[in-house]
């Protein structure tokens, strides 16, 4: 902990309503600089100079957190910036601890949260070359302006002035803010990452000017232009057109998501500084000369998120699938903005618990994820309720007082994946009390001892076989919140073994959870019943149950009709009782409903809806449509798992001993995945030579390959087998 909190909240002495100010420090140094550290932040986000110099890299710092008991500092390096005479600004806007979230309700802590005004804590460490050193604190002696971002908003967008020069600077007051929830930085810094260009520009049917950038990303527009003080430049977003070709954005419901720029005179460059924005085209509303002046050099697209490394790759033999794998990668990039939200656009933009356990697993075999979820974990910690209430979205901003089965299990499922994925125990110490709480939180809220009956639940949302007029499939409820009562269960106790923990209590727990189960479900109506008993071995029988899996599937006409719930597992199912082929059948369908079928649509990221375009080209809903929630992207890690066949071995996690057993599929003529793990490169490839399959597997520690039912124990190294097509 550095000596921030010696420094006090400032906060404007008159306020400035909408227009977020900016405060200033000037400065200077009296002798030769060694080093200079500023410790930084604000209640909502914040931009920071030193000079005109930007501060860091970090976009809307300070980040995303449950504000109430945790709000973090960020703490930068600035020596290079700092001159004798020195100007250190910072501008606040309402971000998301200020803004109205969620769009669509409001609700009673960010009710609270929105009376605090605008406020900076910063504390600045000078060391000079001959030992001595000096501090300056944000304090009554700051002064404050209008700055030219006269409004800014989360979903609403961003107004710039470039062309507005503040009279005076004001007075700041010492504000009464937070001290005791004060905490360095722990997550990923969130960061612009790479930058689009416009691919097409066209007027629609409705005579707007449209330009496409031909990828969904999240981020913001930057704009260069020549032109006159008070030229205005409006932009709003949007991430498909409609039937007819028109620019649509119903679907982004209350969200405004617009951008508006005041122009000075001369040529300028701007990009927004405390919003973002998920989108893929832009409607040009306002420009100078008019919006068919605008150009497509006159745009660049800027995607952020938080910092990730990128360390799994698949590429088939298949474009769509192919396709659909980018997909998911822009799916994981637009919604991993310091907290995993369901999607980048709506008025909404929310840390749903069960979009993040669905995803999980696949999230970590494309980008080192470890750090992200740590911090978003603790939240969750911080957030858990006294009886074990976890709620629906992390950072909660909701007012429900029930958890939802499957959402709030991200509290056992989320830590481990993180342990398997990466072989870390901490993040289960961390998370080991949360987990047990959430069991609690279950076992004294059911109706029936062993089983987890009543409650509110969102069921198996967005399941296929939903009764018309209701976003949860057909699934029992009760069925799904026992299934995962069990499962939750088992997660703690494999967590507690691996920390050495007695875990005596839970595995009598369970074993009665399980005898409950049968009992009270020993038949299964729907496939997400017929995934979870078997995935989660619950049933008397798991093969029958994958059985009638594979028969329901087929019944439908080789069809999925699983939502949230069911979907992640299902191919699992199939490919562990037998179905390999089957789950191939769904994994390459193109038709709806699939997950290539969007990409048949011409999506660039995953759909919230297994329909979001129908068929005819009409819109499955304006309501609830999102074409950028990453949670059926889920799927990916059956590619890299079963189809490509690379796993971690539970007793040896983070791939410290790996097992690759590949599962060819004829309608391929190749797969490859490549996996970058804390132990090196695994790369799994077969591919088809004449009427065998071969095999190219590269590891880099001690691996268990299995190949067409044969076992191989192997060392370090390239390895290159063959079997018979047949
Ligand atoms: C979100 C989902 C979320 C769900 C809860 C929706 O509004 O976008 O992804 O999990 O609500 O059922």
């Amino acid at each position: 902990m550095s000596d921030i909190l010696k420094g006090k909240w400032i906060a404007p002495a008159a306020d400035m309503g909408d227009i977020c100010p900016m405060f200033t420090k000037q400065f200077a140094l009296s002798k030769e600089l060694e080093k200079a550290t500023l410790h930084l932040t604000a209640l909502g986000v914040y931009v920071s100079e030193i000079n005109g110099e930007r501060v860091g890299e970090f976009v809307l710092a300070p980040g995303w957190t449950c504000y109430p008991k945790r709000l973090q500092y960020q703490t930068y390096d600035v020596t290079d910036l700092l001159k004798e005479e020195n100007l250190l600004s910072v501008t606040v806007g309402k971000g998301w601890y200020r803004g109205r979230l969620p769009g669509w309700q409001g609700s009673k802590r960010q009710t609270e949260l929105q009376k605090n005004p605008a406020a900076v804590l910063a504390c600045l460490e000078i060391s000079y070359t001959d030992g001595t050193t000096e501090t300056i604190f944000s304090d009554d002696s700051w002064k404050v302006e209008e700055s030219r971002i006269r409004f800014s908003e989360i979903y609403d967008g961003e107004t710039y002035d470039a062309s507005f020069s503040a009279a005076e600077k004001q007075p700041v007051m010492v504000y009464n803010g937070p001290t005791n929830t004060v905490i360095p930085q722990e997550g990923e810094e969130v960061r612009e990452q790479e930058t689009v260009s416009p691919c097409c520009m066209f007027t629609t049917p409705a005579g707007e000017v449209v330009i496409d950038f031909g990828q969904e990303i999240t981020g913001y527009v930057e704009v260069t232009v020549d032109a006159s003080a008070g030229d205005e430049i409006l932009l709003s977003h949007a991430e498909v057109m409609d039937q007819k070709g028109n620019f649509y954005t119903e679907n982004y419901r209350s969200a405004k998501a617009k951008l508006q720029y005041i122009c000075r005179e001369g040529r300028q460059t701007y990009k927004p500084l405390l919003t973002y924005y998920g989108f893929r085209y832009i409607r040009v509303d306002r420009f100078p000369g008019g919006p068919e002046a605008a150009k497509p050099e006159n745009f660049k697209a800027i995607a952020v998120h938080s910092q990730m490394k990128r360390t799994g790759y698949l590429k088939s033999s298949n474009s769509l699938l192919n396709k659909f794998f980018e997909n998911v990668i822009w799916g994981q990039k637009g919604n991993f903005l310091d907290v995993p939200t369901d999607c980048p656009q709506r008025d909404e933009r929310l840390g749903w618990t069960g979009d993040a356990q669905a995803f999980i697993r696949t999230a970590a075999l494309n980008f080192d994820v470890e750090k992200f979820f740590t911090k978003w974990l603790a939240d969750m910690d911080a957030e858990q309720g006294e009886d074990g209430f976890i709620g629906h979205v992390i950072p909660n901003v909701l007012d429900d007082a029930e958890s939802s089965a499957a959402w709030a299990d991200a509290a056992t499922i989320c830590p481990w994946e993180i342990y398997l994925a990466y072989g870390n125990p901490a993040i289960l110490r961390q998370q080991f009390a949360c987990m047990k709480k959430w069991i609690h939180y279950i076992t004294v809220h059911t109706k029936d001892p062993y089983l987890w009956t009543g409650g509110t639940h969102f069921g198996d949302w967005l399941g296929l076989d939903a009764p018309s007029g209701s976003y949860k499939g057909s699934t029992n409820e009760d069925f799904i919140a026992s299934a995962f009562y069990a499962h939750s269960t088992e997660l703690v106790i494999k967590a507690g073994r691996v920390l050495g923990e007695d875990v005596s209590q839970f595995e009598e727990l369970y074993g009665n959870i399980v005898k409950s189960f049968r009992k009270r479900f020993p038949v299964y109506h729907t496939q997400t019943e017929c995934v979870l008993a078997a995935h989660f071995h619950l049933a008397e029988d798991c093969q029958k149950a994958a059985d009638q899996l594979a028969q329901l599937v087929k019944e439908a006409g080789t069809k999925l009709q699983t939502g949230f719930v069911g979907t992640p597992y299902l191919l699992h199912v199939l490919s562990d009782y037998g179905y390999t082929e089957l789950a191939y059948s769904l994994l390459l369908r193109e038709e709806y409903p699939s997950w290539l079928y969007p990409v048949t649509k011409g999506a660039t990221t995953v759909w919230e809806h297994w329909d979001g375009i129908m068929e005819d080209g009409g819109f499955w809903s304006s309501e609830m449509n999102s074409y950028n929630h990453y949670a059926y992207g889920a799927v990916a890690d059956w590619v890299y798992c079963v189809a490509a066949g690379i796993r971690t071995q539970e007793q040896y996690p983070g791939y410290e001993k790996a097992v690759i057993a590949p599962n060819p599929d004829e309608r391929l003529g190749f797969l490859e995945a490549v996996l970058e793990t804390r132990h090196g490169v695994i790369r799994s490839k077969w591919e088809k030579e004449k009427d065998m399959w071969r095999y190219d597997i590269e590891t880099p520690v001690e691996t268990n390959i299995y190949i067409s039912g044969k076992e191989y124990t192997v060392s370090p190294g390239r390895y290159v087998y063959y079997s018979s097509c047949r």
